[in-house]
């Protein structure tokens, strides 16, 4: 073979490797489904859409359950997986009692497993519930890309450990999402989401009372301080909620970025993003400027649903979005699911 035919072949080799489909390099890709499941995306779309008539709340509850997600251990809907005795994600405190829209996942992942079974994976479900939410409360629709595997490990602690509380401080929160690739820049796009659904008062709680006596936060606006007081008393009930975002709760807008800066943000997380000079110049940008807040958002949540992402033969397409699937029909066939059981979530949990 003289050089010149060497060089052919090497480019042919290296050619053959660029064209390698984005599976294989394990990468997500818009339309994964169109040959496997051509209407999953339309079937998840109905189901939200469903439950989004029932109840608009249940938008905002999707947009977090998939941050939720992405957070710990990577967008492989751990966040879902039940635990006999109540140690998986879903059990840990961000998420309990907060955490919603599960069975709009349940009905969802039922409609596709009928139409496709064990073909979508309840990771990409909980993308596209999410983006689906994100369009029914005011932006344009977009391609989410998809292909995730769902994953086996569900554990309460690494709910904690990953989820940034809403007592962060700017710094905390800055590096917690760069933990997960995200930049700060992105971490405020993301933390527009809170311009719709609601808080539970504990997560404002230490922002009103010390004990009993009432504080008083320079970030907070003190109209807004007392009428939280009298919603959330220093004990409060467990199961009083109050919007987020009190102004246009439904409406994923930039609304969120022009509270701010009138010590209207809920959490103490929110008014941070205006404590740090670098983070209050891309909330003023925001707050000035809808679409671009809008376009920054679509895009930081296709990142986000990025991160850490089982793909091509990792982890596995779950059949029940609540439990992994029984070892003995991996492969197989239906035949020994068990939607009920839990049984099996335990012994993984021990690993
Ligand atoms: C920056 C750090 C963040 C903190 C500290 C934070 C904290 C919180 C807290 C404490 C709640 C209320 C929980 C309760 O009911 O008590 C909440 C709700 C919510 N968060 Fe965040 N969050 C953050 C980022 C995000 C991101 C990145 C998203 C999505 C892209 C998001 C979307 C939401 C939504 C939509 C709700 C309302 C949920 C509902 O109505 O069910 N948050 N967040
Ligand atoms: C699926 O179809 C859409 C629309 O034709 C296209 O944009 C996308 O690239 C396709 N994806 C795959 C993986 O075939
Ligand atoms: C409708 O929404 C309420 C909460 O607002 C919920 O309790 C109920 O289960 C929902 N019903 C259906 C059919 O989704
Ligand atoms: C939601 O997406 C559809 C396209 O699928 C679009 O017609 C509609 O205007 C979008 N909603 C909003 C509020 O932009
Ligand atoms: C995130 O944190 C974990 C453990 O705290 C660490 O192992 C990992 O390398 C970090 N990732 C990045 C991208 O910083
Ligand atoms: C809460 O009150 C105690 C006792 O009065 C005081 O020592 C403490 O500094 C207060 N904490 C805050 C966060 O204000
Ligand atoms: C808490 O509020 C709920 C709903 O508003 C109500 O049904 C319940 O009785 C209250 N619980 C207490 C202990 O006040
Ligand atoms: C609220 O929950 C806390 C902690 O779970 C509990 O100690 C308290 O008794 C509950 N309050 C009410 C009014 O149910
Ligand atoms: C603001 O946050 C950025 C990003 O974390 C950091 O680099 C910068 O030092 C912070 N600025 C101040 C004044 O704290
Ligand atoms: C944040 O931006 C506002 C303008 O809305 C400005 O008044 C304020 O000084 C800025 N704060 C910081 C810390 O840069
Ligand atoms: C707002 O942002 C959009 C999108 O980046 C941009 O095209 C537009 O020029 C901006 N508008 C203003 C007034 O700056
Ligand atoms: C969990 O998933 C990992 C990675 O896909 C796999 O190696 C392991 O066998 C699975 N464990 C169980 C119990 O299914
Ligand atoms: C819950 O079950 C898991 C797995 O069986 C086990 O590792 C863990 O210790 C149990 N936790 C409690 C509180 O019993």
């Amino acid at each position: 073979m003289d050089r010149v035919m060497v060089v052919v072949a090497l480019m042919a080799v290296a050619a053959v490797c660029l064209r390698l489909p984005a599976v294989a390099r394990g990468q997500l890709q818009v339309g994964f489904y169109n040959t496997s499941c051509p209407n999953a995306e339309s079937l998840v779309r109905q189901a939200v859409a469903n439950a989004f008539a029932n109840d608009s709340g249940i938008a905002a509850g999707l947009i977090r359950l998939h941050f939720h997600d992405c957070f710990v251990k990577g967008c492989d809907a751990s966040v879902l997986l039940v635990s006999a005795n109540g140690t998986a994600e879903r059990d840990a405190a961000p998420n309990k009692p907060s955490l919603r829209g599960f069975e709009v996942i349940d009905a969802a992942k039922a409609a596709v497993e009928s139409s496709c079974a064990r073909t979508v994976s309840c990771a990409d479900i909980v993308a596209f519930a999410a983006r689906d939410s994100i369009n029914l409360t005011g932006q344009a629709a977009y391609q989410v890309p998809s292909g995730r595997r769902d994953g086996n490990i569900s554990v309460d602690q690494d709910a904690i450990n990953n989820l940034p509380p809403p007592t962060f401080t700017a710094q905390q929160l800055v590096d917690r999402f760069a933990n997960k690739t995200l930049t700060a820049e992105e971490m405020v796009i993301l933390s527009g989401a809170h311009s719709v659904g609601r808080s539970f008062c504990s997560s404002f709680l230490p922002r009103i009372w010390n004990n009993t006596t009432p504080i008083v936060d320079a970030g907070l606006s003190s109209g807004y301080a007392t009428l939280l007081r009298s919603l959330c008393p220093s004990t409060p009930n467990n199961s009083t909620t109050t919007m987020i975002d009190p102004t246009t709760p439904a409406v994923l807008d930039n609304n969120y970025y022009k509270l701010l800066p009138l010590n209207l943000g809920l959490f103490f997380s929110d008014n941070q993003l205006r404590t740090n000079a670098t983070l209050n110049t891309s909330v003023n940008s925001f707050a000035a400027n809808e679409t671009l807040w809008k376009e920054k958002f679509v895009a930081a949540m296709i990142k986000m649903g990025n991160i850490e992402v089982l793909t091509g033969t990792q982890g596995e397409i779950r059949l029940n979005c609540s439990i992994v699937n029984n070892r003995s029909s991996v492969g197989i066939e239906m035949a020994h699911y068990n939607p009920g059981s839990t049984a099996f979530i335990n012994e993984v949990a021990t690993n």
